[in-house]
């Protein structure tokens, strides 16, 4: 199977199955996110310990496969980092999906590496880039603790 076969298929197998669905009990903070040309919608639910690790996260809403699976994936991917650590995650996937520069994600073990790669071909399609983004800008919101809604037409 090649590289890009298999990118999809993490893709449409999140898009069809999304991880961490649902509202989680106790989430110290919670953000939402609005992309207006669509209407889809994103709500991130975020458990902060006292050591300030991301003890559980998880989201509700509605979009397409590429917004689903990108939150889907977002979710495994920051459950369990610190909080420190998420920021740099947020900060290196959002630097790889719009400058398609490389990106190297050091702090993530290679079948992260993987699922996180499986959306670095959104660069391509620029509609397609605020529907992979907006679940990241929303966490960082969430992590922010900012009250107002992040909508993706306002956002780079
Ligand atoms: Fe709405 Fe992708 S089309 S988020």
């Amino acid at each position: 199977m090649d590289l890009k076969q298999l990118y999809q298929d993490i893709i449409l197998e999140h898009g069809k199955n999304p991880r961490n669905f649902g509202k989680c009990e106790n989430h110290t903070n919670e953000a939402r996110g609005h992309n207006p040309l669509c209407g889809d919608q994103v709500q991130i639910f975020l458990k902060m310990n006292k050591e300030k690790k991301v003890e559980n996260l998880t989201f509700q809403g509605s979009g397409c496969a590429i917004s689903i699976a990108s939150t889907s994936i977002m979710t495994e991917l920051v459950k369990g980092k610190s909080i420190e650590s998420a920021k740099k995650l947020i900060e290196l996937f959002l630097t790889m999906i719009k400058s398609s520069e490389e990106t190297k994600f050091d702090e993530c073990d290679e079948d992260e590496k993987t699922k996180i790669m499986s959306l670095s071909g959104v660069t391509k399609y620029p509609m397609r880039v605020k529907c992979a983004t907006l679940a990241w800008h929303t966490l960082s919101s969430a992590i922010e603790g900012k009250k107002q809604e992040v909508n993706s037409e306002s956002i780079d």
